[in-house]
């Protein structure tokens, strides 16, 4: 077992750490204020090889190991979590499926574009009524001459109104259940597409979220993604990875919580000395410290077997629902730590605050994570006889 890193990664969390430090923390907090998305920070992520980053080199991708990928969601997420769930949508739920179920074709006429930050990409699977019960989904697709036809409402779309290229999933029938869904690579300019107004979010603020209607969006008929009905495996499929970014994201912001902590615990004098010397703070910094070391373990895990080509829906979803729960209980610990600063927006703690919510909510619930690691443990139950 080696826990270190090698020296790519080493490289690739030194550039990214740097980049993060001067191009987008100055203006992370304005941001969050102007809800405003950086299409300039987003422009210079294409051009560093950001946005592909596990796209093929022969597609116009970075081609890099999934530790690397990760670990620069974590330093992005450390510094602005909007920027970092942008970043990762475009490459876990838009690139990384194209490049697992597409057809050559799809792969030279998407990728480039996506890997180079000239389309931002994104995934529509939620529904006003279809949500943690992805499968009953209601947006409809059918044939006609040599195009697909999709008809439907899709909700809590991440880089909407700033992404060009998503994975959209509809289903042939209801009644079919998961059987009946269908992939395919749709341009959100195309006609019969509308992009509505973003929703007014607690946190991630400079983040895009918005409903998207369609109305006989017309998709030709050589992109719909993988064979039709494969839709749902998919979608899952592609969760089981992507929800190693929100893993990632969450270790992020967690750790800027905790140094944000360190300097400010440092800093503060009360009875006489700094309020680090104090256990009660000392304790609760040991504490932070030691859950985000053992969400990193969890997310290594996972990783190590995703890279290994095994299974990893239980442990992804292990790594998801740890990592996200440590993370709101991280800036809690953080906002209280700083006392009623923490309750300021003057101070970084109460945007990570407000950031952190979500990452028990998206690409999956918590409920759902245990829903996941449950069904997992019942095969295991059958199995012990
Ligand atoms: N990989 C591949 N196939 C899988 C799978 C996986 N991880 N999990 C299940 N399947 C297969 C099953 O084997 C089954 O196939 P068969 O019928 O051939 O046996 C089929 O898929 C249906 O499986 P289930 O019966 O288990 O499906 P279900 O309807 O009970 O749902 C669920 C399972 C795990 C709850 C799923 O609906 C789910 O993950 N829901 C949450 C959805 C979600 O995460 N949404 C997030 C939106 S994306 C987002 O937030 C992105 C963003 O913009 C930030």
């Amino acid at each position: 077992m080696d826990f270190a890193l090698n020296e790519h990664q080493e490289m690739v969390r030194d550039m990214v750490r740097s980049f993060a430090e001067e191009k987008i923390r100055p203006t992370a907090s304005e941001r969050d204020r102007s809800g405003k998305f950086p299409q300039d920070v987003f422009n210079e992520m294409g051009e560093l090889g950001l946005l592909g980053m596990l796209v093929g080199a022969e597609y116009g991708g970075a081609e890099m190991d999934l530790l690397s990928y990760l670990i620069a969601v974590e330093e992005l997420a450390r510094v602005d979590a909007s920027v970092a769930v942008g970043m990762t949508v475009t490459n876990s739920v838009c690139c990384w499926p194209i490049m697992q179920f597409g057809s050559r074709e799809q792969k030279e006429e998407f990728l480039p574009k996506l890997a180079s930050g000239k389309a931002i990409g994104g995934f529509m699977l939620t529904e006003p009524q279809a949500g943690s019960d992805a499968g009953s989904l209601r947006t409809r697709y059918r044939a006609e001459g040599d195009e697909w036809v999709l008809d439907g409402s899709k909700a809590w779309i991440t880089n909407g109104g700033v992404g060009r290229y998503f994975v959209c999933l509809a289903t042939r029938d209801p009644g079919l259940g998961a059987k009946g869904i269908s992939a395919f690579i749709l341009d959100a300019e195309q006609e019969g597409v509308q992009v509505n107004r973003p929703e007014e979010k607690m946190g991630l603020r400079s983040s895009k979220t918005c409903m998207v209607s369609l109305d006989g969006a017309r998709v030709p008929g050589k992109h719909l993604l993988g064979a039709e009905g494969e839709g749902f495996r998919i979608a899952l499929q592609t969760l089981d990875h992507s929800r190693l970014g929100i893993a990632a994201q969450s270790i992020g912001i967690a750790t800027a919580a905790l140094e944000e902590s360190l300097r400010y615990a440092r800093d503060r004098h009360q009875f006489g000395r700094p309020i680090m010397d104090q256990q009660a703070v000392a304790f609760r910094l040991a504490d932070m410290d030691t859950r985000i070391e053992a969400a990193r373990g969890l997310l290594h895990r996972a990783i190590w077997m995703a890279e290994h080509e095994m299974r990893h829906t239980r442990e992804s979803a292990q790594a998801k629902v740890f990592a996200s729960e440590m993370c709101n209980e991280v800036v809690s610990a953080a906002v209280q730590i700083h006392g009623g600063y923490g309750y300021s927006s003057e101070y970084t703690v109460e945007r990570l605050y407000r950031d952190a919510r979500v990452t028990t909510i998206y690409e999956g619930t918590s409920e759902v994570q245990r829903m996941v690691i449950s069904r997992a443990l019942r095969q295991r139950a059958e199995a012990l006889g």
